[in-house]
């Protein structure tokens, strides 16, 4: 056993650590160095019995000074290893302090809002004022005074929901014309978009929370004429371009005559389907002559002035302006389905 043999010993295992670039070879290299029983320096230890007395102090020093190094090496390269995996850490989590940070998600309005919009902007320019009434309506505003009193038949064409107090939410917007007559007098022009409710199973074209605009117009001498101008007119801004439409008799209390028009299903081009059940027509836009009896009990004479009013099913043209083919779509609140407006 020589001194140069310890500094070769030494070296080697100096160049073994330093060698080592994942943890599990830096590991090896320790067990190969120091490890407690296959270790070089274990090995070498055990044979230092064999020197003669006068060389094992000195041989001793060497070797403890060989061993020193080696380990010292050994931790600098753990925490060498250690530092490394903090860096990439930190790199990973990076952020630029000084870049403007996100700005909030810009929503839309919703497809409802957007027509109806559209629809308020056009019967303003032809001289109707836009009116808002209340959801909660009274009994007299949403049927008594549209010519509908409690032992009615018509009461059952719309299934109510009744609040306490004999109050309800209405079934219609038609309960805004009330409130509009008795608020402007004559002569009238006004629509009045809002949400309408009713106690009836949903399905693909029955909500029972949906969007109605109703329209009216009280004047002298107004015709069926008149109103056909102003749906054609309503329609056709809606559309671009001329929509199917038929009209056929329909009764409501509130006006006489009174009409349904309907619009050819644009979902299936008037062949079918769930959301026309089947009879390629949609009901759009119930209408009418104000019955005269519905002027008088907002105090309007109907020897002097009679009217026309309608009560469009703003969520069904919503519909069928974008091919929409379940209403419940509309009220369903999923994002996906209304970023696409
Ligand atoms: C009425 O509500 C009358 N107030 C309309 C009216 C006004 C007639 C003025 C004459 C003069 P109707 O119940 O048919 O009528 O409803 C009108 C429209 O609302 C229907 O054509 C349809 O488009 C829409 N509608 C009715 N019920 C629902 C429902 N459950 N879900 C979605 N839309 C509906």
């Amino acid at each position: 056993m020589q001194p140069d043999s310890i500094r070769q010993l030494e070296a080697d295992l100096l160049a073994r650590i330093a060698a080592a670039t994942t943890t599990e070879e830096l590991e090896a290299a320790r067990v190969a160095a120091v490890g407690r029983k296959e270790g070089a320096f274990t090995q070498i230890a055990k044979e230092m019995g064999r020197l003669a007395p006068e060389d094992r102090r000195q041989f001793g020093m060497l070797l403890n000074a060989a061993r020193q190094k080696v380990e010292e090496a050994l931790e600098a390269r753990k925490q060498a290893f250690a530092d490394a995996v903090l860096r990439a850490r930190l790199d990973a989590e990076w952020i630029d302090l000084t870049l403007p940070a996100p700005g909030p998600r810009r929503g839309h309005l919703h497809p409802i809002t957007q027509i109806q919009r559209e629809l308020e902007d056009l019967f303003i320019s032809l001289g109707f004022a836009v009116l808002d009434g209340p959801e909660v309506e009274t009994e007299y505003h949403n049927f008594d005074a549209l010519n509908i009193p409690p032992d009615h038949p018509a009461r059952d064409m719309q299934d109510t929901f009744w609040l306490e107090g004999g109050n309800l939410l209405r079934t219609h917007t038609s309960a805004v014309q009330v409130r509009g007559m008795e608020k402007l007098g004559p002569p009238l022009r006004m629509i009045a978009p809002g949400r309408a409710f009713r106690n009836e199973s949903v399905d693909a074209s029955h909500e029972h929370t949906f969007y109605q605009l109703e329209g009216m117009m009280v004047d002298r001498d107004v015709s069926v004429a008149h109103l056909l101008y102003f749906m054609k007119t309503l329609l056709t801004s809606i559309f671009g371009r001329e929509a199917t439409v038929r009209l056929r008799p329909g009764y409501f209390p509130f006006v006489e005559p009174g009409f349904e028009l309907d619009i050819q299903c644009l979902i299936c081009g008037g062949e079918g389907c769930p959301v026309c059940k089947q009879s390629g027509w949609v009901e759009l836009l119930p209408c009418g002559l104000v019955n005269p009896n519905v002027l008088r009990m907002s105090g309007i004479d109907p020897e002097q002035w009679n009217g026309f009013a309608f009560g469009l099913g703003l969520t069904r043209l919503v519909m069928m302006r974008y091919g929409i083919d379940d209403i419940r779509q509309l009220q369903g609140g999923d994002l996906r389905f209304l970023e696409q407006f």
